[in-house]
């Protein structure tokens, strides 16, 4: 090799969609960290832009006054799989956008088209400047955000098993009130107009229900592997 570089491997980028409850973040994370990639949690930055708003006083029952306020707030994410960072105007808000309130407005402050125009730029540009590429996990990333991806997995799981892994999540939250939580989010996410949770036709789709997240680990690594293989 020429002036004993070492041999540079081409950034591989994967789309990870599904809905909640699937185990996409354990995933995402435990593979990006496998592979050497950066990861993005999209989910967060919506998150993160509903605390804005509700933290500023933006009526979240208004669309044209969240899109009004869509540009206002700073949001950066850390990319390291082992410690993935989010701030809003220099505050970590890791800890306030998991609380029930942001989870409760985040679908409505997310279905808005100047919210998602904003943040699908930023995730872009994240994409674009991973060096060894990245995992971005989220509803519309293999449709959407990254249509070119090198790959696109959909996750899904029944909805048994989606709101047991979440309430084990949030510390033994009731499951029956869980589960009907989350099937309202998924119906908001998946019927709203603008880019809803799809599964991209190209995708490939792995039924998490009955696998261990090492199992879902391992095949998601194996198909990134194949695709880099065929680069
Ligand atoms: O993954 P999560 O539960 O943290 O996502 C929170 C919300 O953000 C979800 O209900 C819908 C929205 N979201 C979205 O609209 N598009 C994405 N790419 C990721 C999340």
């Amino acid at each position: 090799m020429e002036n004993g570089a070492a041999p540079t491997v081409p950034a591989v980028i994967v789309a990870i969609d599904g809905p909640s409850g699937t185990g996409k973040s354990s995933t995402s994370k435990a593979v990006a960290a496998q592979l050497g990639l950066s990861y993005l949690d999209t989910g967060a930055q919506y998150r993160a832009i509903t605390w804005w708003m509700v933290n500023n006083g933006i009526d979240v029952s208004d669309p044209a006054a969240i899109a009004s306020a869509a540009g206002k707030a700073d949001i950066v994410s850390g990319t390291d799989p082992a410690d993935p960072t989010i701030t809003v105007d220099g505050v970590d808000v890791s800890g306030p956008i998991r609380t029930a309130e942001v989870t409760s407005r985040v679908s409505a402050v997310s279905a808005v088209p100047d919210v998602r125009a904003r943040i699908t730029e930023l995730q872009r540009s994240l994409a674009a400047s991973a060096e060894r590429g990245i995992v971005v996990e989220g509803r519309d990333i293999g449709t959407t955000v990254l249509p070119d991806a090198d790959l696109k997995v959909f996750l899904t799981a029944s909805p048994e098993a989606r709101a047991a892994r979440r309430s084990g999540e949030l510390k033994g939250a009731d499951v029956n009130a869980t589960r009907t939580a989350l099937l309202q989010r998924d119906a908001a996410d998946s019927t709203r107009k603008t880019s809803p949770l799809a599964k991209a036709d190209d995708a490939v789709e792995v039924d998490t229900s009955d696998l261990t997240l090492q199992q879902v680990v391992e095949c998601v690594v194996t198909l990134v592997e194949e695709k880099r293989a065929a680069k």
